[in-house]
């Protein structure tokens, strides 16, 4: 890296006798390569000059720094590294004052806690989330936070990767001081000249002894516990406990070199591999061709067609967003219904004390029932969540286009049904758009924006700015049935149905998947969902299921038995009174074996790996499938919609990550074997063939 280049990320200036060292490298100061080496620059320079008694960091732009070059990890290292920048910092013989006024995190607040004072401004942000992408804090994080903060709320920080507001930070012991408003330079001088004046002089986090280390080792004890029990197969939880350990137990060297074996093994995971690609893919999902060629319409003030489980759960999406809704339904039973339904959510949160009925009377004052359509013509968007029926949106739909004013958008929530058939039923095509949201719509982050052949590209543009509003994770989609989630979905669920009815128990399968990391299993969906749900798709489905089609019916009888699931308190498995977690159900079982000797299966054992084998190559084949088909723009949507809708293990990056960490090559391979049984249900994606005829990944594919 050129002079000049270090010299342009990071800018030293003498003010009196302060170096102000300021960082500047967009969009959030990360510790690439170049800011590292303009850093130890600037720290030679201050040991070097005598003229300067103080050193300052502050960064430029809205961070202090973000941490760490997040694109550089899985790179060669490239010196010099952040601990040894630290370290510098840190035994500079002259005061260093790092001023924060907007993120440090992970790598920025490790050269913050390297400093020897901390001043934090409001809009700071201090945390060490390296968890969430498969690490641990790794430039002297995991041996100065418990020195600063005390052993118990460092690994708490570490493990939660939560971000604490200057206020907390402080209260915790991360900062000294604090200052009001946003001039953080001159904020900063302020206090390294109160320091000055003060006659202050280096005070190295690394000399803090640890008090009373048998109770530290002791928390640190019932810390490991807790996280063996909750980070359910993550790699990084239990390494940062015991780096911890490291800290209180070894000189603060020896710790430094523990850390720094602890994080080259999480750098190598692919776990770590898996949350990187995560963290990236769910940036990358709104960089869609529309909004660049579109700038989104205004929306103010939207309207909600039925008060039902979406409807009422939509609804409180857009009224904890800030926007008033008007709720439509049929008549005024239904509208109080309605209306109930939202208030349950916000009667839930006072009753657990987190709301007060203040805060909710605030809330329903944006909140306006009606059974009337001519209540919603000044509405700038609308969505639609009535029955799943066509007939019965069309008609909704010719009333918003009677209704609505020009240039309104409207937007339905179908799950299955053709949208272009939904916004013929207007005179305005162009303004019709799907909205997928997951249930419960006030909580899941997924919402597939679904794109149908004429919608205007401003109306594109509009729904992903929703989203952002909603603080959802929009991925644009296509039209077809199921679009990308419940398309791929409805391939891996009669993968497992095969698996059941040649030889494993939806108990087996279940596990199975939960021990991929999913927090449920496939039968466990279905009886949280409710059973009927997907007996009716299947129903639906059944005049064009081709004949020559494996088809199981395990599920249809249990259906038929009235067995729904946990709203009945049986499905696949048994939930007597109170229970949430199901148990294993004998007659259940007994279906399965009387269906397996029906079609003459003689059931065979599966383990757990081949059961994930089998499940992950379907939901990868149909993934494949959406992607070369257009229904997803590129891989890292189909990863991002498993990640955020359908309960996918995060760590594990999506399923199209996970199948380029296996190689597509084994992937395929599996899928011709399977064939072998099945050939019309195991057809391998064209895409998939080419690529591995190619020796290419689905990254390849994930650059517009
Ligand atoms: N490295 C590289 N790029 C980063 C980055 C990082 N640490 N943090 C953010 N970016 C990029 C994003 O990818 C995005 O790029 P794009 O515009 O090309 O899509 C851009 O910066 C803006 O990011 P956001 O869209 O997330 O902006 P927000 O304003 O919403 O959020 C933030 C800002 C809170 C700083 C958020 O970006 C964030 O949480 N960043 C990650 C912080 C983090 O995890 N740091 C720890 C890194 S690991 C580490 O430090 C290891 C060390 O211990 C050795
Ligand atoms: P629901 O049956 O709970 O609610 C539907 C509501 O629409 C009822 O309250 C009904 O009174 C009202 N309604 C019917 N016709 C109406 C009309 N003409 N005008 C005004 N209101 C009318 O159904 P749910 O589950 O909320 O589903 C709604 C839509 O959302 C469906 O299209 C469904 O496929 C979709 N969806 C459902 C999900 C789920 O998990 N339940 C997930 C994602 C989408």
């Amino acid at each position: 890296m050129s002079q000049e280049v270090q010299a342009s990320v990071v800018h030293t200036r003498l003010d009196g006798e302060v170096l102000v060292v300021s960082i500047n490298n967009p969009p959030v100061n990360a510790l690439g390569q170049a800011v590292r080496a303009g850093l130890l620059a600037a720290v030679e320079q201050a040991a070097g000059d005598a003229a300067v008694r103080c050193v300052l960091l502050v960064g430029e732009g809205k961070a202090f720094i973000a941490g760490a070059d997040i694109r550089e990890f899985g790179k060669p290292a490239m010196p010099p590294s952040l601990p040894e920048v630290c370290n510098r910092i840190e035994a500079l013989d002259k005061p260093v004052v790092a001023a924060i006024h907007g993120p440090a995190l992970g790598g920025g607040l490790e050269v913050a806690m390297s400093a020897h004072y901390r001043l934090a401004l409001p809009a700071a942000k201090l945390g060490l989330p390296e968890v969430t992408l498969g690490l641990l804090p790794g430039a002297g994080g995991t041996q100065r936070a418990p020195r600063l903060m005390g052993v118990k709320a460092a690994t708490e920080l570490m493990l939660g990767g939560k971000h604490l507001s200057a206020k907390a930070a402080q209260a915790a012991g991360l900062v000294d001081k604090l200052a009001e408003g946003q001039d953080v330079l001159a904020a900063g001088l302020a206090y390294a000249r109160e320091l000055l004046a003060q006659g202050a002089q280096p005070r190295r986090t690394r000399d803090i002894e640890i008090a009373d280390k048998a109770a530290a080792l002791a928390e640190l004890d019932a810390l490991a516990a807790d996280t063996a029990k909750k980070s359910r197969g993550l790699f990084s939880p239990a390494k940062i406990v015991e780096c911890v350990r490291a800290a209180v137990e070894l000189p603060f060297d020896e710790g430094l070199a523990r850390e720094r074996a602890l994080f080259t093994e999480c750098l190598d995971s692919p776990q770590r591999a898996g949350l990187v690609h995560a963290f990236f893919a769910e940036r990358e999902v709104v960089k869609i061709p529309e909004a660049k060629a579109a700038a989104p319409r205004a929306f103010a003030k939207i309207a909600i067609i039925g008060g039902g489980t979406m409807g009422a759960g939509i609804t409180v999406s857009a009224l904890d967003a800030g926007l008033p809704v008007v709720m439509i339904e049929r008549d005024a039973e239904s509208i109080a219904r309605g209306q109930a339904n939202v208030e349950k959510v916000y009667d839930g949160l006072i009753a657990r004390g987190r709301m007060t009925a203040e805060a909710k009377a605030a809330v329903m004052a944006r909140y306006t029932p009606s059974t009337s359509y001519d209540d919603i013509g000044d509405v700038d968007l609308v969505i639609e969540a009535v029955f799943e029926d066509l007939e019965v949106k069309k008609a909704v739909f010719k009333e918003l286009d009677r209704v609505c004013r020009k240039g309104a958008v409207l937007a339905t929530n179908t799950s299955y049904l053709d949208i272009d058939a939904i916004a013929a039923a207007t005179s305005r095509p162009e303004d019709v758009i799907g909205l997928h949201f997951f249930s419960p719509a006030n909580i899941m982050k997924l919402l597939e924006i679904v794109v149908p052949a004429k919608v205007a590209p401003d109306v594109v543009a509009t729904a992903f700015e929703l989203a952002k509003k909603l603080k959802k994770v929009p991925v644009r989609a296509g039209v077809c049935d199921g679009f990308i989630g419940n398309r791929i979905l409805a391939i891996y669920k009669q993968a497992a149905d095969y698996i059941m009815e040649d030889g494993a128990s939806p108990y087996e399968i279940d596990e199975a998947v939960r021990g991929f990391g999913y927090p449920m299993g496939p039968f466990q969906v279905t009886d949280l969902a409710g059973g009927d749900i997907g007996w009716a798709t299947r129903k639906r489905r059944a005049a064009t299921r081709d004949p020559k089609a494996r088809y199981v019916e395990i599920a249809d009888r249990v259906c038929e038995q009235g067995w729904f699931g946990q709203k009945t308190g049986r499905g696949f498995y048994l939930y007597p009174q109170g229970v949430r977690v199901g148990q294993a159900d004998p007659e259940v079982l007994a279906i399965v074996d009387a269906e397996r000797a029906k079609k003459g299966i003689t059931p065979r054992k599966f383990t757990a790996d081949e059961i994930m084998r089998r499940y992950m190559a379907a939901m990868v084949n149909e993934g494949a499938k959406v992607v070369e088909e257009g229904i997803a723009l590129r891989p890292l949507d189909v990863d991002v919609t498993f990640i955020s809708g359908y309960g996918f293990p995060r760590h594990r990056g999506g399923p199209m990550k996970w199948a380029d960490m296996q190689g597509l090559e084994k992937v395929l391979a599996d899928i011709r074997e399977f064939a072998k049984e099945d050939a019309l249900f195991w057809k391998p994606a064209p895409l998939l063939e080419k690529l591995v005829a190619e020796g290419k990944s689905f990254e390849s594919l994930n650059s517009l």
